[in-house]
């Protein structure tokens, strides 16, 4: 376990970092008005509606929606953890990240510091070994199977030979214990784990060396050995090729995922550079969600085979939680006995592609499957795709997709059942209350999450003002508490305390409401906007009080005088 980063460490870098200056190095901004512009790097667009704000430090599309401070821009723009998120611009900035009981964790970071090292340097003696005499027959294996010098290049490939101890006798053993390279046999002897192998390097999007993948070069078994999962290896949560992948092309518009090792090298070898492996287990959500931050549309390649149908299903069952509106999975499924380093070097790049295109959609795919169980001319069959479909459907998360998917079971399905029941099956659960509030209240949170400063007088003016059932107050209340215990001295710190909480999305929005108004006005608008928002609160408690004596409630003393002053509130 790592320690936690202290919060006040955070909010200091927040007001360290200029945000300006963090996504210049990344999205070349343009200075335009007050605010700094460009085209959004999160959606295809022509004009730039990506603006920067440097008083408030936060950006903000407003053609996606997307904003938020710094962290939240490297979590979304380079694909990285909240922890990840701070370590980089903590690098940006040139400031170490301080753990809390940094005694316990310093030694923790330094072995996996010491792992990631060892298996760099393994890497780079493999690629060596390679180039060297014993890797000859490696090179020609490679050559054999169409893969050029250039290619083996950008992969990083490698040769480990068939010795004992080629990396045991010349890396540090621990490290190469902790990172999976060697294995210690029954009679307590050390052997490397990796011999006689051409050598594939396994990188994460952050391009560091986290483990191997090895294969015979010729037909004996194991055909592959990967790496055993280490503290910085799971093959749960990684895929082959995905550090390639994003040298060639940080945004590719889909992904191609593949079974193999060699899938992906053939693939890149034909100038495909968006295709991933699989490290020999089946696509996870974890891996979808992951591959999700880099491109909105995935494309599974099977085996054409029973074993690759099966493999198919397995990964519509895991993915359908993961589609979210403006997600895409297209499933591919390959001719009997081919994969796709085969069907390239028999069809060429044009065939292949020829196919891609050809990829069914997941929902064509999903009822294409489920039907096909079934006899749909008779009312049982019907019955019982709505009994497989709807469990499967309502995995996904809600939105236009899920709706799409519903109703076109509703249309294979309705017809013969009782409507009645079928409505029943389809019924929506109620709406949670949004709670976001009056468009009123939205304004003087929007102002006040923008210019925290008005946080004092607000505080003044609300003090005493009793519960009154106004959607928006409790979050109101909150974000005044927030600034009085914070005192941030900018919307991205608050930004940053509001992370993970409820009100996270709804704070997002809000620092980027655009009020149309220019900085002398704000002060007057938000004391014009709080008073006319107080009377509300007046109104609404005047109304709530009313109610009570109807249903015959007896008022407390404090309520009654309230009643009696008309809803105004007794201060103190
Ligand atoms: P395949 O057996 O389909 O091999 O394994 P392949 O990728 O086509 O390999 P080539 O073309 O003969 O070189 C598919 C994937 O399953 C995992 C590997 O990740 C492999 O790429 N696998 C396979 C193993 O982990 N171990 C094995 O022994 C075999
Ligand atoms: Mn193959």
């Amino acid at each position: 376990m790592s320690g936690r980063i202290p919060r006040q460490f955070i909010d200091d870098l927040l007001l360290r970092v200029d945000i300006v200056d963090l996504i210049d190095s990344r999205v070349p901004l343009k200075k335009s008005g007050n605010n700094y512009v460009a085209r959004c790097p999160f959606h295809n667009e022509k004009t730039p509606s990506f603006s920067v704000n440097r008083s408030r430090q936060t950006y903000h599309c407003f053609g996606c929606g997307v904003g938020g401070n710094a962290i939240s821009f490297l979590i979304d723009y380079a694909h990285l953890g909240f922890v990840e998120a701070v370590e980089d611009l903590a690098a940006f900035v040139g400031v170490e990240v301080p753990r809390e009981n940094a005694e316990s964790t310093d030694v923790v970071k330094a072995d996996n510091a010491a792992v990631y090292k060892v298996l760099e340097a393994v890497a780079a003696f493999y690629a060596e070994q390679l180039r060297g005499e014993q890797g000859q027959k490696a090179v020609a294996y490679l050559k054999n199977r169409g893969v050029s010098g250039r290619i083996a290049g950008q992969f990083n490939l490698g040769y480990a030979s068939a010795q004992w101890d080629a990396v045991l006798s010349r890396f540090d053993r621990q490290a190469l214990l902790d990172a999976g390279l060697v294995v210690v046999k029954d009679d307590g002897k050390v052997y490397d784990r990796f011999r006689d192998r051409l050598m594939f390097p396994i990188r994460d999007k952050r391009h560091r060396v986290i483990g191997f993948g090895g294969r015979v070069l010729d037909d004996s078994l194991p055909k592959y050995l990967n790496s055993p999962e280490t503290a910085v290896f799971s093959k749960g949560k990684e895929v082959y090729g995905l550090s390639e992948l994003l040298a060639a092309n940080a945004k590719p518009s889909r992904i191609l995922v593949v079974e193999g090792y060699m899938d992906v090298i053939a693939l890149a070898q034909f100038g495909v550079t968006h295709a991933v492996a699989a490290l020999g287990t089946a696509t996870s959500k974890t891996h979808m969600e992951m591959l999700f931050r880099f491109t909105s549309e995935l494309v599974f390649c099977f085996d054409g085979d029973n074993a690759g149908r099966q493999a198919a299903w397995k990964a519509v069952d895991a993915a359908l939680p993961c589609l979210r509106d403006g997600r895409q999975i297209r499933i591919m499924l390959l001719p009997q006995g081919h994969d796709p380093d085969s069907l390239l070097r028999q069809e060429g790049l044009d065939g292949f592609e020829r196919q891609i295109n050809q990829a069914l959609m997941l929902s064509d795919y999903f009822f294409e499957h489920l039907g096909a169980a079934q006899n749909l001319a008779s009312v049982e069959g019907r019955a019982k795709l709505l009994a497989d479909a709807k469990p499967q459907i309502e995995k996904m998360p809600p939105g236009f997709f899920r709706e799409m998917m519903f109703s076109r079971l509703r249309e294979l399905t309705g017809a013969g059942l009782r409507d009645k029941s079928v409505e029943r099956v389809f019924k929506k659960p109620p709406r949670a209350p949004s709670g976001k509030g009056s468009p009123l209240m939205r304004k003087v949170l929007a102002l006040l999450l923008q210019y925290p400063r008005f946080a004092l007088w607000a505080e003044q003016q609300l003090r005493g003002v009793s519960d009154n059932h106004l959607p928006g107050f409790d979050f109101l209340q909150n974000v005044l508490a927030v600034i009085a215990e914070q005192k941030p001295e900018n919307s991205a710190v608050l930004i940053e305390f509001f992370r993970g909480s409820e009100y996270e999305k709804a704070v997002n929005a809000l620092v980027n409401l655009d009020l149309g108004l220019i900085e002398l006005d704000a002060e007057a608008e938000f004391q014009g906007a709080l008073r006319q928002l107080l009377r509300q609160m007046g109104e609404a408690r005047m109304s709530y009080l009313i109610e009570k004596l109807s249903r015959g409630e007896v008022l407390t003393a404090e309520e009654l005088m309230e009643f009696r002053s008309g809803g105004k509130t007794n201060p103190g």
